[in-house]
């Protein structure tokens, strides 16, 4: 393998930590801007493994790039730029970490709500199907096998836990939580972003199974998509050539690494095991492949 250069964890001097995710580290710039930074940190079975994976941080950038972009038609967003030359002094002071894995962002009000859309049968959503015939309280016909497409698109909103798994709320909590009219107009933006990247994905050989948006209120009081975008983070990315369902799907990024895990006998709580060199090479070079499809670009 070629040297490393992951970068594992950041400590910026002159700016404040604000939080440290299971990926993301995030700073505050000022009162109107922060500094989002993808480091190259995986997790599997939501835990934060030892290795980092190559270029990971870079592509997940990138991808939320793209698809801020092309999403732009359907809503706004907070991305300011994700080019240094572009950022202020403090940031730029650390380029040589930031450089390509940083997005400087209009910061916002989050709504406290994560706005899940699902256009498959997965996951929690296919262990709720089975156990009820509905997922997050929505009746569905029957019959359904897992992965199976499902016959429109489902949002199924959740609040965020801080430890442990998001809990899936009904639309009618979420009305409590965020109102009426902000639901509807996060639903049906959900709905849409979902289905205009679900459908440019799918003809470029990705399946996204299901997603999580955010949304936050602007100084302006404007709506705008925020986080990540789209990213295999956020998303569940399935190559379309290997897509049958009936079982479980392998993942489009994460499947060497997981497949790996299932070899040993760990028990799936931290702290987790490290990935063998290859593993993370071949890792490297699933994200590399979204990119590449999805963008038809190279990184
Ligand atoms: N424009 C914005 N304004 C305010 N907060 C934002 C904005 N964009 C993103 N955020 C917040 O930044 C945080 C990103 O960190 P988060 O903890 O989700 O990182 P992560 O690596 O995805 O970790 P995890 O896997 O635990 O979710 C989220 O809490 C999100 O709500
Ligand atoms: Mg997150």
């Amino acid at each position: 393998m070629t040297g490393t250069r992951t970068v594992a964890e950041t400590s910026l001097p002159g700016l404040r930590l604000a939080r440290r995710g299971k990926v993301r580290d995030v700073y505050e710039v000022d009162d109107e801007r922060l500094l989002i930074v993808a480091t190259d940190r995986i997790s599997a079975f939501d835990c934060v493994l030892p290795t980092q994976i190559e270029r990971k941080g870079e592509v997940l950038t990138a991808l939320s790039r793209f698809w801020f972009g092309r999403l732009e038609r359907i809503t706004p967003h907070h991305l300011v730029t994700t080019e240094l030359s572009r950022m202020p002094d403090a940031v730029r002071a650390s380029g040589d970490v930031l450089r390509g894995r940083s997005m400087l962002v209009r910061r916002t009000e989050v709504f406290p709500v994560e706005c899940v859309v699902r256009g498959y049968l997965a996951g929690s959503g296919w262990k709720d199907y089975l156990a009820t015939g509905e997922v997050c309280g929505l009746r569905l016909p029957q019959g359904l096998r897992e992965s199976d497409k499902l016959p429109e698109p489902l949002f199924t909103p959740a609040t965020k836990a801080e430890t442990g798994h998001d809990e899936n709320i009904s639309e009618e909590r979420m009305c409590e939580i965020v109102g009426e009219e902000t639901t509807r107009r996060l639903r049906n933006t959900a709905l849409a972003l979902y289905h205009d990247a679900e459908t440019y994905a799918r003809d470029r050989g990705i399946i996204i199974a299901d997603t999580k948006f955010e949304f936050g209120l602007d100084a302006e009081g404007q709506i705008l998509l925020i986080d990540e975008a789209l990213t295999p983070d956020s998303s569940r990315f399935w190559p379309a050539a290997a897509y049958e369902p009936g079982h479980s799907q392998p993942s489009f990024d994460k499947q060497f690494v997981r497949d790996y895990l299932e070899t040993l006998d760990w028990d799936k709580r931290p702290p987790a095991p490290p990935l063998p060199p290859e593993v993370a090479a071949a890792t490297t070079d699933r994200y590399l492949e979204a990119y590449r499809l999805l963008t038809g670009k190279e990184l």
